[in-house]
């Protein structure tokens, strides 16, 4: 295990009717003037929109609104939401919704105390030194941007979609109720085990040891498919919805990367894809996770070969090593069409994907090398495009 520094300092309240302390907890955290963001109108046909402004004028806290905000969240919302920031002299930025609506929000708080460009610290020119205070009230379980420190943002001028990733965005508070994701299209429901799946992958393969910290990540890795599958069947079970909420949440904030090298080449080879066809960044991974995999798996079993056994329930007996792992990796890929999701990039899209589109993208905003399980060249990547087809 590498040396550490876990730093989470999110208070997540959790449960039942929870966004009902919404206002309370925003005047704790020091909110007085809010700038609340939301997306497109499923917070506020499921009432919560109403609810929320109604517990910030008991507290009496001035708001005002920015909504709309689009799944793979783009810059043109954060500098309009930046310019009515200032406008307003908000003093506190609250998100209900997921990740396009947190990144968005987290991109306002940077943009909003910054003597310049907000993308200056998504390009890498800057680092961020301070923000606005964030706080949320999470709609689906999925990117886990709301214990994260990172928000994704595409700038329309080139489609690059970029992230930041820094200690001062972490929210100050998640408010995280399970029934409000009972509305949920099953697809989303889908996207979003597929990426929090994803997110201990890129913790989990990895080339440091870390026996308990890969314990418990194999549990979680576990318990989201299991639940998942249960949603399938019964979407209102509120213990499958909690689970698969909180999972979501210790998938990304850290805990599953403490003491390792993390990889993060599946999520970038896939934010080109979900940049350039605007697609759902889960079911975007749910083509690029398995070829990545597969890719990885030649040069550098151990990982693959452990997953396989101790995740997807592969029984060693009698099997080469390469058998366990392709067989690993195809129930992976059962796991994804049992989800109801593609694994072919061409089905995700409707047409074949332009691979000198994807590739030059990638380079352009990675650099000629990414990942560290196994670092991979521009060519790697290309073939793992290919093979994902
Ligand atoms: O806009 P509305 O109407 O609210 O619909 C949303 C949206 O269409 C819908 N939705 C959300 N909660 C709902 C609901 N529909 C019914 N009932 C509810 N309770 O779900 C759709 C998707 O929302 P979105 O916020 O886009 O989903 P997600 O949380 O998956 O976020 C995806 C974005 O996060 C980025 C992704 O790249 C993508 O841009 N990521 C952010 C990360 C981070 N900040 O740490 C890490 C991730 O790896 C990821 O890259
Ligand atoms: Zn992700």
């Amino acid at each position: 295990m590498d040396n550490f520094i876990f730093y989470s300092p999110t208070e997540f309240i959790f449960g039942k009717d929870t966004q009902k302390r919404t206002g309370e907890t925003v005047r704790r955290f020091g909110g007085e003037k809010v700038l609340l963001v939301y997306g497109g109108r499923s917070a506020e046909e499921s009432g919560l929109i109403k609810e929320i402004t109604e517990s910030l004028m008991k507290e009496d806290i001035e708001y005002s609104i920015l909504k709309g905000i689009k799944p793979n969240p783009t810059d043109d919302r954060v500098y309009e939401g930046i310019a009515q920031a200032m406008r307003e002299g908000s003093t506190f930025i609250l998100a209900v919704g997921g990740g396009s609506v947190i990144d968005t929000a987290k991109a306002i708080a940077l943009g909003a105390v910054y003597n310049g460009d907000f993308w200056d610290f998504f390009c890498g020119k800057e680092k961020p030194v301070a923000a606005l205070p964030v706080g949320v009230v999470l709609t689906i379980p999925a990117a886990g941007s709301e214990g994260s420190g990172n928000s994704v943002i595409t700038r329309l001028d080139g489609m690059h979609k970029l992230s930041v990733r820094t200690n001062v965005l972490r929210p100050r508070f998640a408010i995280m109720n399970p029934q409000l994701t009972m509305t949920l299209p099953w697809f989303q429901t889908a996207c979003g085990a597929v990426d929090m799946l994803c997110h201990i992958f890129e913790r989990y393969f990895s080339n440091t040891t870390a026996m308990l910290v890969n314990g418990y990540s194999e549990a979680i890795m576990r318990d989201i498919m299991a639940r998942a599958l249960e949603l399938k069947v019964n979407p209102d079970d509120y213990e499958a919805r909690a689970d698969i909420m909180w999972a979501g949440t210790i998938a990304h904030n850290g805990l599953c990367g403490v003491g390792k090298e993390e990889d993060w080449a599946t999520h970038r080879i896939e934010h080109e894809v979900s940049a350039i066809y605007d697609v759902a960044h889960g079911a975007g991974l749910a083509c690029i996770a398995p070829a990545w995999l597969s890719f990885v798996a030649k040069r550098n079993p151990d990982m693959v070969w452990r997953f396989a056994i101790n995740v997807m329930g592969v029984n060693p007996d009698g099997l080469t090593t390469e058998e366990i792992i392709e067989k690993g990796i195809s129930s992976l890929k059962d796991f994804y069409h049992d989800l109801g999701l593609t694994t072919s990039l061409t089905e995700l899209i409707g047409k074949t994907p332009d691979i000198d589109a994807l590739v030059n993208s990638l380079e352009t905003n990675m650099g000629k090398s990414l990942g560290f399980y196994v670092p991979l060249s521009m060519e790697d990547c290309r073939e793992i495009y290919k093979s994902a087809l």
